[in-house]
């Protein structure tokens, strides 16, 4: 399934979410100064720690906007004041909510790529979202050959220059959705099997064990934005998505 001709919506000032929705929010991580100053009040202690390790000021500034948006988010759906969330880390690194959040089971999960930063919310199912802003690379076949399944090799080779790259970061966007979900890492990458061409919207093939076999994942390409291709991941079929833009 591919979303084009997205609609963002502006957000209403009641935000619910039921469990056959999912919302995906679409969030500039450029902000002005005031704005990244309120953002980073927000966060946790941990969390400002790790917003000083960055090296660079940009890195910095992305991080806090990316926390602070997702605080901000999760709070409104929860309707607990940001900075009162808590997170917990799984194994290899996926921020979920600390059970007690508000009494609501809400998942989600986020990706950044350039100023750009994407968030998928759902209840009650396990969803991975990942983003790529469309750049140049020159090795697109040998990280293909690296990360993807044999048959995503061949395809990938098989298009011509100007459609490889565009093509590249789809594939990887929609397996990296996928071992989002799950929580895995890029060394599972291999692992979930996807066909697309340069007309038809990726079709989930394969899906390592921790998508469990017996239900059924849906995977939906989105345009975010020109020059950028993202995808998201979600556990079971018959729900409805929505765009929207946070301001
Ligand atoms: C998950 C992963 C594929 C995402 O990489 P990426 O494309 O650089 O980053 P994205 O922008 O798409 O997503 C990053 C966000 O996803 C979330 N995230 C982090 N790890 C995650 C995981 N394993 N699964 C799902 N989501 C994860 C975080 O919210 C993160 O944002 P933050 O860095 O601001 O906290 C990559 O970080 C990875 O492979 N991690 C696993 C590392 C690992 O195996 N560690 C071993 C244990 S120490």
């Amino acid at each position: 399934m591919t979303a084009s001709n997205d609609t963002w919506l502006s957000p209403t000032a009641d935000l619910s979410l039921l469990k056959d929705e999912v919302h995906i929010w679409r969030a500039e991580l450029n902000l002005p100064e005031w704005r990244l100053q309120h953002l980073a009040q927000l966060l946790s202690p941990d969390e400002q720690q790790r917003a000083e390790r960055f090296y660079f000021e940009q890195h910095r500034q992305r991080f806090i906007a990316a926390r602070g948006i997702l605080r901000t988010l999760l709070g409104r759906y929860l309707a607990i004041e940001p900075h009162q969330l808590q997170f917990r880390y799984q194994p290899r690194g996926k921020p979920v909510l600390v059970e007690s959040c508000g009494g609501k089971q809400l998942f989600f999960n986020l990706s950044h790529s350039n100023d750009l930063a994407l968030y998928a919310v759902t209840l009650e199912r396990q969803v991975g979202i990942d983003l790529e802003y469309l750049r140049p690379i020159s090795d697109a076949e040998q990280l293909a050959k690296r990360f993807f399944s044999a048959g995503e090799y061949e395809a990938i080779r098989a298009l011509s220059p100007s459609q490889k790259q565009e093509a590249f970061f789809r594939y990887w966007t929609c397996k990296e959705a996928c071992i989002k979900a799950t929580g895995e890492g890029l060394a599972q990458l291999d692992k979930v099997e996807i066909s697309l061409t340069p007309e038809a919207p990726a079709n989930l093939l394969n899906s390592p064990s921790p998508l469990q076999n017996d239900q059924d994942w849906v995977l939906l390409e989105l345009t975010p934005a020109s020059n950028y291709v993202a995808a998201v991941a979600v556990v079971g079929k018959g729900w409805q998505l929505s765009r929207w833009q946070f301001l």
